[in-house]
């Protein structure tokens, strides 16, 4: 079965082929266009103008995606889309262009619930090699990786999603049944890495630049915060620490070695807040595996951190590769195979959808 992915929830426009397989998923393309270099310029991204980029890019990334994968539109048997959760106006474009080609090509079209679909990541690819392009539309520059093979993923599984506006912990008795068990309280767990950088005085996007930052410091230099640690329950909070941060920063004289201790010490406060919430839930559930997912999932700390502990619990810990845990199209064809047709006329964008909405 082919599956033609297509995401545009907040600010990425991407498309992307997935196969399946009876031996699992091949991703036959995997189309990126960023827009992080134009929203730097503002500090974050702004919903009007993300739409119009993604309104002038829709049509050449799915282009792109299909002359990538060799693939006709005929040879398509369905076509999956984000509905939500994003940026309303972001949404609308992959969606009313979803609409448009099923109508057009006469496909089946699948919503997809994007927060669903950065679990679904974990399911990619399980044989044959992936091809990621970032599509640089203006340069046509085109960069290729090839990921490793994975095997196959057995429940009841704890997902922890973790991006840039959720921070999700979840339990699967199968693929389709998604229960939420606890949630963040107030921001999410990248909006923090976020916001922290802009203090840091780190450039756009945050997230990734501090976890550079990071890499130099001394997780252990300044003892932030650990928010919600003590409370047995699934949910988080990282405003707390921001601000502790935040008034860290104002006291302290913090410059070069300094930053990046302040850097690796929110880090490690973040990581510790999610990893032993998420192994006490493994725990509690017997789960056989544990998927991290999300932008935040390629954070090295967190990875390392948590495939300790999965694997001390003696469960399957999987995580996407890291160019699959931030927004792609891949991501969302995959979770198009375990989804269900929708007459188009029927499809709405829903920017608030929850990860267990029916
Ligand atoms: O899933 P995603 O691409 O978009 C949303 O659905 O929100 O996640 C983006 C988030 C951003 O907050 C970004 O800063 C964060 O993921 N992120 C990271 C890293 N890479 C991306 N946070 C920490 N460490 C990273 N290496
Ligand atoms: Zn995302």
């Amino acid at each position: 079965m082919l599956i033609l992915g297509i995401e545009t929830s907040c600010d990425e426009t991407a498309a992307a082929v997935v196969e399946k397989t009876a031996a699992g998923f091949v991703v036959r393309a995997n189309v990126v266009a960023s827009q992080v270099k134009i929203h730097a310029r503002y500090g974050g991204v702004v919903p009007e103008v993300a739409a119009r980029n993604h309104v002038g890019k829709i049509i050449p990334v799915i282009d792109a995606a299909l002359k990538t994968a060799k693939v006709k539109p005929a040879q398509l048997d369905r076509i999956a889309v984000t509905v939500g959760p994003g940026l309303i106006t972001s949404l609308l474009v992959g969606v009313q262009t979803a609409q448009a080609l099923a109508m057009v090509w006469r496909k089946p079209l699948i919503p997809v619930n994007h927060l669903r679909a950065h679990i679904y990541a974990a399911w990619m690819p399980d044989i044959g090699k992936l091809r990621i392009t970032h599509y640089a539309l203006r340069s046509g520059k085109n960069s290729q990786s090839v990921i490793r093979n994975s095997k196959i993923i057995q429940f009841p599984v704890i997902a922890l999603v973790v991006s840039g506006g959720h921070t999700e912990l979840v339990l699967m008795n199968q693929a389709h049944h998604f229960r939420l068990l606890g949630q963040t309280l107030d921001d999410a767990a990248g909006e923090a890495f976020d916001k922290v950088a802009t203090m840091l005085g780190l450039p756009y996007p945050g997230g990734p630049a501090l976890a550079a930052l990071a890499d130099c410091g001394d997780p252990r230099a300044v003892c932030f915060p650990r928010p919600l640690a003590k409370r047995r329950d699934s949910n988080f909070s990282f405003s707390g620490l921001k601000t502790a941060v935040r008034y860290y920063l104002r006291d302290h004289r913090t410059r070069g070695r300094a930053l990046a201790d302040v850097a690796a010490s929110f880090q490690a406060a973040v990581v510790d807040s999610l990893v032993p919430k998420t192994v006490a839930a493994a725990r509690q559930h017997q789960a056989k595996t544990v998927i991290l997912g999300g932008g935040v999932a390629a954070n090295h700390a967190l990875r390392r951190e948590l495939g300790l502990a999965v694997a001390a619990l003696g469960a399957d810990f999987r995580v996407p590769d890291f160019a699959d845990c931030t927004d792609n199209a891949a991501m969302i064809a995959t979770a198009g195979w375990f989804g269900q047709a929708k007459d188009w006329r029927k499809i709405r964008v829903d920017a608030n959808r929850p990860i267990d909405a029916r």
